[in-house]
């Protein structure tokens, strides 16, 4: 990872971030190509937030302007962040029903893949769903949840974050779809993950916190809802006593290869 590589932008006095024109280009490529790879392939719920927030395809949004219709739909909200956040501020934010957002965007040379979670994956790989009132609510209960968590029990959220928000998958009477925010914004993962070469298992928020994950590879294992409303009934449920089982039994055995240099599953949640 190159922290120093992105810097995000800061808005001006009236709130309004001026990115280059270059920056807008890119947005335009990406969202332009990720509306193709998604059709057929993401959730309704996603869809119909998406059409709700009616992404601009030809600049990067303001943040104001995907505010005011979440604020309309669930009354979240997107924070401006620098880039990648500690685990105390990222709680403390969704605690609060605020997504961070970094106001950067990636460069042409990175416009497939890259760790840093910059605007384009914020925006249109979350954003959608946070006016979706499960989601949102989900999201809300994890918040609040890890905020009084231990470093140990976070580490355990993390994985049923990292299995649920960023890399979840459902079934719906139209088949198998996405609704994991790293694999809406990503071209390749998007076709990978709903094909026969990676491993689907039925969601089961235990055996997700006991998942390792690598956060710079195509994952090997999704877990897959029986629906959307899963996740609301999930924030529901004793979610603590989980993890707390989840610490009792211990790690899965990763089904990958170790990472060349670096820990594995130590990351932030919010990167994809
Ligand atoms: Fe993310």
């Amino acid at each position: 990872m190159s922290p120093a590589k992105y810097v995000a932008r800061e808005p001006d006095d009236h709130g309004v971030i001026d990115y280059p024109s270059a920056e807008h280009e890119v947005w335009n490529t990406l969202i332009t190509r990720q509306m193709k790879v998604i059709e057929g392939r993401a959730c309704q719920e996603y869809l119909d937030g998406i059409e709700q927030l009616a992404l601009p395809h030809d600049r990067i949004p303001q943040l104001s302007e995907i505010n005011s219709v979440m604020g309309a739909t669930t009354g979240w909200q997107v924070a401006r962040v620098p880039a990648l956040i500690p685990f105390q501020t990222f709680f403390e934010l969704l605690a609060n029903k605020q997504f961070p957002v970094a106001t950067f965007i990636r460069s042409q040379e990175e416009l497939d893949y890259l760790q840093e979670p910059d605007i384009f994956h914020e925006i249109f790989g979350h954003c959608p769903l946070l006016t979706n009132p499960w989601f949102a609510e989900f999201t809300h209960t994890y918040g609040k949840l890890g905020l009084s968590a231990s470093k140990e029990q976070r580490a355990y959220l993390a994985r049923l974050y990292w299995m649920t928000i960023e890399f979840g998958l459902v079934d719906t009477p139209q088949g198998r779809k996405i609704y994991g925010g790293g694999i809406l914004s990503s071209p390749k993962e998007a076709v990978y993950s709903l094909s026969n070469a990676p491993e689907h298992q039925v969601f089961n928020p235990l055996e997700a916190m006991r998942t390792p994950y690598r956060i710079d590879i195509l994952q090997p294992l999704y877990f897959v809802l029986p629906d959307l409303k899963r996740l609301f009934d999930l924030a529901q449920e004793d979610i603590m006593g989980m993890v707390e089982q989840a610490l009792q039994l211990g790690l899965h055995a990763p089904k990958f290869p170790p990472r060349p240099s670096s820990s594995s599953s130590s990351k932030p949640p919010q990167v994809a």
